[in-house]
């Protein structure tokens, strides 16, 4: 008899859980952003928030869950309810969370749905407007000249700019002085007003600054110049003799475990959908994104770029021996 009512239950909640998913979302939805307002993240998930309105046809509302390098808004959505309303727009934070935290939270990839790629976003090589290098060479020759004295700014631990910042000291062989500040803003106050010497910054948040000529620009990270106006003369660093220097914070969606498939599937659909929107693709090329389209854009694709990317960092974490409890 027991067993009889415990099959039935079962049925009762498969079926209220496919209602749900038929419906969805009939609601608002949520993107979780680990990142302080009016940061690159911030940006990014403002203009997803927006193009995603139409495909969904819902309110999407965006969420700053800052602090501890992201894992704060992580945790956050990894134990949130899977239903499809609560999401995570993390960068490749979401990779090397796992080597530079020691007590993480929650599990990557298992504890997350993948619902795919959003974009890659190079970074650059910047400079306080009073460095005597005007070139990529030139500044190779002062770093070894004066080695551990140069400061290098980061946005905190397990910020993009820490990360390029980790990768960028171990293709010159040297180490400089890391600089943390406790987000993008301050950090790049601090470099243009010289208190500080070098960052390795998102184009989406350097652009500007280069533009109003407030910094200097020594690099592309990635393997392709930047078609934007005040960057198409800058050469890639790895044109400038750091060979295979590719450095793209990628960004991505995510869900809690445990989302019904149906609700993936939408999500999924509705994402496809806003990286074929012409006002999203140019807002994200104005500021050196790139919109992918490729199988990283499905789940399985997703979680073995994902699964890559935590080998490829982990590698240059541990020579850094940078970690946080
Ligand atoms: C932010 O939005 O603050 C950044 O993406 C942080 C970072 O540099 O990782």
């Amino acid at each position: 008899m027991k067993s009889i009512w415990r099959y039935g239950a079962g049925i009762v909640l498969l079926a209220s859980a496919t209602l749900a998913s038929a419906d969805f979302p009939d609601k608002p939805v949520t993107l979780v952003v680990p990142f302080a307002a009016g940061g690159p993240s911030d940006k990014i998930a403002r203009d997803l928030a927006e193009a995603l309105r139409k495909p969904l046809g819902q309110t999407v509302i965006v969420d700053n869950a800052a602090g501890a390098g992201g894992t704060i808004g992580s945790a956050k959505v990894a134990r949130a309810t899977p239903d499809g309303y609560t999401l995570l727009v993390h960068h490749i934070g979401m990779a090397t969370a796992p080597a530079l935290y020691r007590k993480l939270p929650y599990k990557v990839p298992d504890d997350f749905e993948m619902l795919g790629l959003i974009n890659e976003a190079p970074s650059v090589v910047i400079g306080k407007p009073s460095l005597e290098a005007t070139s990529f060479a030139d500044l190779r020759k002062w770093i070894a000249a004066n080695g551990g004295k140069v400061n290098l700014a980061h946005a905190g631990l397990g910020s993009a700019s820490h990360l390029c910042g980790l990768m960028f000291q171990s293709a010159l062989k040297t180490s400089m002085t890391p600089v943390p500040y406790k987000g993008t803003a301050p950090a790049m106050t601090d470099l243009i007003g010289g208190q500080v010497d070098l960052m390795c910054e998102q184009a989406t948040n350097a652009v500007p600054q280069i533009e109003g000529k407030k910094v200097k620009v020594y690099g592309i990270t990635s393997l392709k110049r930047l078609p934007l106006p005040s960057l198409k003369d800058t050469p890639t660093l790895a044109e400038s003799g750091l060979k295979d220097f590719d450095v793209q914070v990628w960004h991505g969606l995510y869900a809690p475990k445990g989302t019904p498939p149906a609700v993936l599937e939408k999500l999924n659909a509705a994402l496809r959908t806003t990286l074929k929107d012409p006002e999203l693709i140019k807002r994200e090329e104005a500021l050196g994104l790139t919109v992918v389209n490729d199988d990283r854009l499905a789940a399985a694709g997703h979680r073995k770029f994902v699964e890559a990317e935590k080998v490829r960092w982990s590698k240059v974490i541990k020579e850094a021996g940078e970690y946080a409890d």
